[in-house]
């Protein structure tokens, strides 16, 4: 499409009232912008400087970024990062006892699976191309100990089995390995007194050692399951050690352990709790970390990766970008990154309400997670924006459409 090349610098003016009218009047302009003035033939852009010599005169700009943005091909060339099905995994939540699907209300379209229909999904999943499924378990009766989660019989060791046969030869198939769902507190692991809060009276917090003896009991239960990749999520100290040498003990070896290495007390994580029936009163703040911490990520990642870690985790993901960079930048492993329930729920409402671009919020929210360094992406969209980019439409950010086709 042929249009004068000075067209572009009047878009302000076109676009209306109250802008300045940048390269209209140079002396405002171009100047007050610190580029100098314009060449000889001054009062506006020389067009003879653009399409005659091609060499504009003294003070227009030399170095034109935008030369790579003027069309959707040469924007799709250019694109620094693309999302490819095989990088994102899907979350799945599995209930003991039900005999329908529920859904959860503030995660539009998610839903807590029975046995069959979890199945079906991960069935879905794997022919949507993605990577993989990450599997949390809702049980039907819940104690201090969270009993369930170490049951051979409980429901996420049977739904791993389950979805292991079902789908385990064409994606990678992970659980959760963590406490909350199967206490009845809600906590990540067991409880103990402390005397931590002297002075503010005793408080209630998780006993951190006495749940990696749980932590333990549990890889082993997953991993008996089958499942490929245990994702230990609840923050205590030593958690990956303990993990790692269950697992080598019990003739595990070649079970991946994804550590959630830097895993923020986020207000995002909201959503879940509703989702797994969370019993949880209080917060995570004594063991999950402060949003406002940047260095002890990179001590969290650093202490994982040196007990086994075979992946590590950040999240939130979109509030923790910076950390997932350097966390990148800092280690020789994949890191992976969690678009958690909130982040979900935030731009599904704003969807909702017609305030925003879904498809495009989407896309774009999983590109810059990946653009910050992360090479796995665990994200409630997984399945849906696999079956966008076989749709040939990766290049949505561009603009692009393959064959126009949309
Ligand atoms: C812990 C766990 C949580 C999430 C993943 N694993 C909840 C928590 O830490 O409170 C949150 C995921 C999300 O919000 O999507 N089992």
């Amino acid at each position: 499409m042929a249009r004068p090349r000075g067209a572009r610098v009047v878009v302000g003016a076109a676009r209306g009232a109250g802008r300045p009218e940048v390269g209209r009047s140079p002396d405002v302009g171009l100047a007050g912008a610190g580029l100098g003035q314009p060449g000889p033939a001054g009062g506006g852009f020389p067009s003879a400087g653009f399409h005659g010599t091609g060499s504009p005169g003294a003070g227009f700009p030399g170095a034109r970024p935008r030369r790579l943005r003027g069309t959707p091909a040469l924007r799709r060339l250019t694109t620094e990062t693309r999302l490819h099905p095989g990088e994102l995994v899907l979350p799945l939540f599995v209930r003991e006892g039900v005999s329908e699907p529920v859904p959860i209300a503030s995660m539009p379209g998610v839903v807590n699976h029975t046995r069959d229909t979890l199945r079906a999904a991960a069935e879905q999943a794997a022919r949507a191309g993605i990577g993989g499924v990450m599997l949390f378990g809702v049980p039907s009766t819940k104690d201090a100990v969270g009993s369930g989660a170490t049951d051979p019989a409980g429901i996420l060791n049977v739904a791993v089995r389950d979805v292991v046969a079902e789908v385990g030869g064409d994606l990678v198939v992970m659980a959760d390995l963590c406490l909350d769902e199967f206490t009845d507190h809600g906590h990540c692991g067991v409880l103990v007194t402390d005397g931590l809060a002297a002075g503010f009276g005793d408080q209630v917090t998780v006993d951190n050692d006495a749940t990696l003896l749980r932590y333990a009991d549990m890889a082993r239960a997953l991993a008996a399951a089958g499942a490929h990749v245990v994702g230990t999520s609840g923050m205590m100290d030593g958690q990956v050690g303990a993990v790692r040498a269950a697992l080598d003990a019990a003739g595990h070896a070649d079970t991946v352990i994804l550590a959630y290495a830097a895993k923020y007390a986020s207000a995002l994580y909201g959503p879940f709790r509703e989702a797994v029936d969370s019993s949880l009163v209080g917060d995570r703040r004594t063991y999950q970390q402060d949003p406002a911490n940047h260095r002890e990520s990179l001590r969290e990642v650093a202490l994982d990766v040196a007990e086994g870690a075979d992946i590590v985790m950040v999240k939130p993901a979109g509030t923790s970008l910076d950390v997932i960079a350097d966390v990148a930048a800092s280690v020789d492993i994949p890191v992976a990154a969690y678009q958690v329930s909130g982040e979900f729920a935030m731009l599904e409402a704003a969807a909702a309400q017609g305030w925003i671009d879904r498809e495009r919020a989407i896309l774009e929210t999983l590109t810059v997670i990946r653009r910050a360094g992360a090479d796995i992406v665990l994200t409630y969209w997984a399945d849906e924006v696999a079956g966008w980019l076989a749709d040939g439409r990766d290049d949505v950010l561009a603009g692009h459409r393959v064959g126009g086709a949309r």
